[in-house]
């Protein structure tokens, strides 16, 4: 049984007053949530005081990015180990704002998913096709491309901690999810490359979260897809009340 993953990404949102707010007003709704896992997943700089509030309960923590090599001179960036030290669980790596802005590439990814790993934190890895790509019907050949090359070299270990988030470029952001139909195929299809991989055992536990314009409307009916086990969720994350919903949504 995959145990549901539902994660805010708060992006660059909610300053430290903020943050806290909003991890206590999650936290009085979930803290004993057993049935699903919650993750949240703020910005660097609330990331401790944030793990602070949520130690105890069954909420976890994520960061949204990390840099692979553990320390030394690469001023600006925060390592996995660093990550560990305050508490992150999970942390997001290759989210499209990431491959779009910041020249995040494949190759780049699976370098910050082994060094999550290395230190027992779980990547949680973005994979997705932009619209022009799903236009051109280029979505599966985009994803399996993500895919193969994210999590090369990934030994059948990893690929039981590593969580896969689903995340139609198209969809994040526009208040235009993807149909339960189309996230289930690509979920399926997902599930298959993972099984050509690593066999079925392997693709039967591994987690695939959808992510694009999640909201507490559309959770069920996405929920309810067989290859779908949970969410990415981007602004429904920064209500308390929209996150809660979302994650009961899942019940
Ligand atoms: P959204 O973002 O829920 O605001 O569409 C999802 C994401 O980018 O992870």
């Amino acid at each position: 049984m995959r145990k549901i993953i539902i994660a805010g990404n708060w992006k660059m949102n909610k300053d430290l007053k903020e943050s806290i707010d909003l991890a206590s007003s999650v936290k009085r709704s979930l803290y004993d949530m057993e049935e699903v896992e919650a993750v949240l997943c703020p910005t660097f700089t609330s990331l401790g005081d944030v793990s602070d509030i949520i130690t105890g309960t069954t909420i976890r923590l994520g960061a949204q990015d990390v840099y692979w090599e553990r320390g030394g001179a690469f001023t600006g960036e925060i390592s996995s180990y660093m990550l560990k030290s305050v508490g992150c669980a999970y942390c997001i790596v290759g989210h499209s704002e990431r491959r779009q802005f910041f020249g995040e590439t494949n190759e780049t990814v699976n370098k910050k998913a082994k060094a999550l790993l290395k230190e027992g934190i779980m990547p949680i890895v973005c994979v997705g096709e932009k619209l022009d790509e799903r236009k051109a019907k280029k979505e599966f050949d985009v994803v399996k491309d993500h895919i193969v090359n994210s999590l090369k070299g990934f030994t059948r270990e990893d690929m039981l901690r590593t969580v896969i988030a689903y995340e139609p470029v198209w969809a994040i952001g526009t208040g235009i999810n993807a149909t339960k139909e189309q996230a289930q195929e690509m979920h399926k299809y997902i599930r298959g490359l993972i099984n050509g991989i690593y066999g079925e055992d392997v693709a039967n536990a591994v987690r695939i979260q959808y992510g694009g314009s999640v909201k507490p409307e559309n959770i069920k009916e996405l929920i309810s897809q067989e290859d779908v086990d949970g969410a990415l969720v981007g602004g429904a994350s920064l209500k308390a009340d929209l996150f809660v919903a979302i994650v009961k949504g899942c019940l």
